[in-house]
């Protein structure tokens, strides 16, 4: 359970506009970031400068405001929608006399109330402790209570250096276990691939419907709330496409413009479960008047984690807050796009017939040029019976007339680490 977020808990919220983009966050964003994470969000202070502060991030007469405001309500926390450095947060604590959290602070306190499996409360506590590894300054009693806090400092250790050591030692340990399911889910994901079974992923803006869709396609009953991130763990299920053409269907984490770097690293292996699927569909809230730019940031978070090569279908979802029009339309890329609704479930049936499509669709006949190189990605193309003849170039490589789908085709040259040429 989070350190702090008791529901209604009372915080100052702090939200600052930059004229410079590069430090610049969203004020709406902010509010519901920290009501998802149960605070009262009524306290505000916002203001506006060029760059941050070195010292104090603000300014002294918006901290003198904050003071104010903190010893008017009593509250015990203050947030910023930034980034503060561990020198920020330290002194802003020190001038306040209370708790003060930035932003990736905040997002962390929101998965460790949300992350559900093991993995992801793995994930999430190595995320928090590297967080909180360059913020020590005082005794860290939670490890203390853990270890049962007898005996724990070593000869002429200092109480930060002994909470330095514990917090390294944990990072160790749970870096361990981290190892050990991951090898786990690697052999699962290993065995999908041999059974031919595709996976296609769900990804989105946090909130734009991806659970609802996950649980009215698989029949399943996952939590859904009208809270940002309410799904952190990858959830995997099989969903029957047509009678016996399964396809396994997998429900991940929300994105968010800006996901704090330390994050993608501890959700590196959720996110892996992205880049090895056959088909996302980016699921996008039509009725959210941001939805253009999240569509972009989720395209970031994509090409971030190395999976902007998957094909990607578009599914406009909450179409019945937006004039009701579900099903098919021409969409900007190579793919069509999906207007429906997960909650009436209108829209449904076309986008399964769009799936089945792209994931079952007939082979066309391509010829493609290997480099001498891809010897492996040659016999698996023999193996699976797809060659249909082939001849060797003049660089040592061959060019082989094939009759594969097309996902297939991308899938096989991807698992191979190749951009191979297509001749037509
Ligand atoms: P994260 O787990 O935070 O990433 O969210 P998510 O994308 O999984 O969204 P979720 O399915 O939890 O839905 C978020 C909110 O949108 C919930 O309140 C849903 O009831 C609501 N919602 C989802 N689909 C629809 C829809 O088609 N129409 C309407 N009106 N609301 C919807």
């Amino acid at each position: 359970m989070s350190e702090f977020s008791k529901a209604g808990a009372r915080a100052v919220l702090v939200h600052i506009n930059f004229r410079n983009a590069q430090f610049s966050e969203e004020f709406d964003e902010f509010i519901q970031l920290a009501g998802s994470c149960g605070l009262d969000t009524a306290i505000t202070v916002t203001g506006s400068r060029a760059t941050p502060d070195a010292r104090y991030f603000i300014g002294s007469g918006k901290l003198e405001e904050i003071r104010g405001r903190v010893q008017e309500s009593g509250a015990g926390l203050v947030i910023f929608n930034h980034t503060l450095s561990p020198a920020q947060e330290r002194n802003l604590e020190r001038e306040l006399q209370c708790r003060v959290l930035d932003r990736v602070g905040l997002i962390l306190d929101i998965f460790s109330q949300r992350a559900r499996s093991y993995e992801g409360k793995l994930q999430v506590e190595l995320a928090q402790l590297q967080h909180l590894a360059t913020r020590l300054v005082r005794g860290w009693s939670h490890l203390e209570r853990q270890k049962g806090g007898i005996g724990l400092r070593g000869p002429g250790e200092t109480q930060l250096e002994t909470d330095r050591r514990l917090i390294g030692k944990r990072i160790k340990n749970i870096n361990g276990r981290l190892q050990r399911v991951r090898s786990q889910h690697r052999q699962g994901r290993r065995l999908r691939k041999r059974t031919g079974t595709p996976v296609v992923s769900l990804v989105g803006y946090t909130n734009a419907g991806k659970t609802t869709l996950f649980n009215r396609l698989t029949g399943s009953e996952q939590y859904v709330a009208d809270k940002l991130f309410a799904t952190l763990d990858t959830t995997l299920r099989k969903l029957e496409l047509f009678p016996a053409t399964p396809i396994i269907l997998s429900d991940t984490v929300g994105f968010i413009r800006n996901i704090p770097h330390d994050l993608i690293d501890a959700f590196h292996a959720t996110l892996e479960e992205i880049r090895e699927a056959d088909l996302l569909l980016h699921v996008v809230d039509v009725s959210d008047n941001q939805r253009q730019s999240r569509v972009e940031q989720v395209n970031a978070v994509i090409s971030d984690i190395g999976a902007s090569q998957v094909p990607q279908l578009m599914v406009y979802n909450k179409a019945d807050l937006n004039g009701g029009v579900t099903g098919l339309a021409g969409g900007a890329g190579p793919l069509p796009e999906v207007r429906i609704s997960a909650r009436t479930g209108a829209g449904l049936e076309e986008l399964k017939k769009v799936m089945s499509t792209l994931l079952f669709a007939p082979r066309h006949e391509h010829v493609l040029r290997l480099p001498p190189t891809a010897s492996k990605l040659r016999a698996t193309l023999f193996q699976t019976g797809v060659v249909l003849d082939e001849h060797p170039d003049d660089s040592g490589g061959w060019v082989l007339h094939i009759n594969v789908e097309d996902l297939a085709l991308q899938r096989l040259c991807r698992d191979h680490g190749l951009d191979v040429s297509l001749l037509h």
